[in-house]
């Protein structure tokens, strides 16, 4: 049977042209601010929404209509839980379904949210510990992003270090801008004072330190940078956000130094985030 046609709803046609309708369920935020750093990074703020509550370290959808459509990506909240806004921080891919569309937002625009928020970087999936290691590359600092600018982090150990692997210097920059907004910040700077230490890295270009997170683990650069003992499971605990490859190769390091794989439900001495928008 052919459905009677609707005559008693009217749309505006300018309305209808221009402002596709929001799907049912799902937050609708307002974009407040865009940084671009590179051809291939960018970061944005948006609002939050009232009521909206997640873990520092979680992720969520976030989305775009494109056409008439939704398309969503899970994306880690840079932001820390107590902040008022929602950060972001993202890769742009030239025909990427989202991000194509992502890297154009300007403050004011719409972008979707999915309402449940989820994710396995959080403190509570850490037995405790004396030493956490977030280890990072590329656009995987995100959920570290929102980790080291939460109290809670640091009430829980006694230090922390930030490792961030790129390709090239440029990408490096978003990592020393939170650094230095730590630093400066009214409470956050004398509460985190000299526990959190920064690691950055590059792989193809000249820099200081340079190489694989993976090799300088296992050359014990890294430790002896650091000033510090080799991975010990009785007091260092791991957070691990990269790529496919560098959360494989970097899993095998912490078992291979007696850490083992924790979750929500089971927490242990290291964790993975496996939703990564690679
Ligand atoms: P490399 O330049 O040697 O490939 P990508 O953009 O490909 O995700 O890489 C981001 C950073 O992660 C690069 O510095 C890259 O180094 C590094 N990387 C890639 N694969 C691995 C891996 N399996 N283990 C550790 N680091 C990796």
């Amino acid at each position: 049977m052919n459905a009677p046609a609707k005559t008693d709803e009217f749309v505006a046609p300018e309305a209808a042209a221009s402002k596709p309708a929001i799907p049912d369920g799902v937050y609708a935020e307002t974009v407040l601010a865009v940084e671009h750093y590179t051809e291939h990074l960018f970061r944005f703020r948006m609002t939050r929404p009232p009521g909206f509550r997640f873990r520092s370290g979680e992720f969520a959808m976030i989305g775009l209509m494109v056409g008439d459509k939704p398309i969503y990506r899970a994306y880690s909240i840079a932001s820390p839980a107590w902040d008022e806004e929602l950060e972001f921080f993202s890769i742009k891919v030239p025909d990427g379904p989202l991000t194509s569309h992502l890297q154009k937002i300007k403050p004011g625009d719409t972008v979707l949210m999915r309402k449940k928020p989820t994710g396995t970087l959080v403190l509570d999936a850490l037995t405790p510990g004396k030493r956490l290691y977030m280890f990072s590359t590329g656009t995987g600092i995100a959920p570290f992003a929102s980790l080291i600018r939460d109290p809670e982090t640091y009430e829980k150990f006694e230090e922390v270090i930030l490792t961030h692997t790129c390709r090239e210097v440029a990408e490096l920059k978003y990592g020393f801008d939170l650094m230095e907004e730590i630093r400066e910040h009214e409470f956050l700077g004398e509460m985190v004072g000299d526990k959190l230490k920064h690691y950055p890295t590059v792989t193809r270009e000249d820099y200081p330190f340079q190489g694989r997170i993976t090799d300088l683990m296992e050359s014990g650069k890294l430790y002896t940078d650091l000033g510090l003992p080799p991975l010990d499971p009785a007091v260092d605990r791991g957070m691990i956000c990269g790529s496919t490859a560098m959360l494989k190769d970097t899993k095998a390091l912490l078992e291979k130094a007696g850490l083992t794989e924790g979750a929500n439900n089971k927490p242990a001495e290291f964790v993975i985030e496996r939703a990564f928008v690679g």
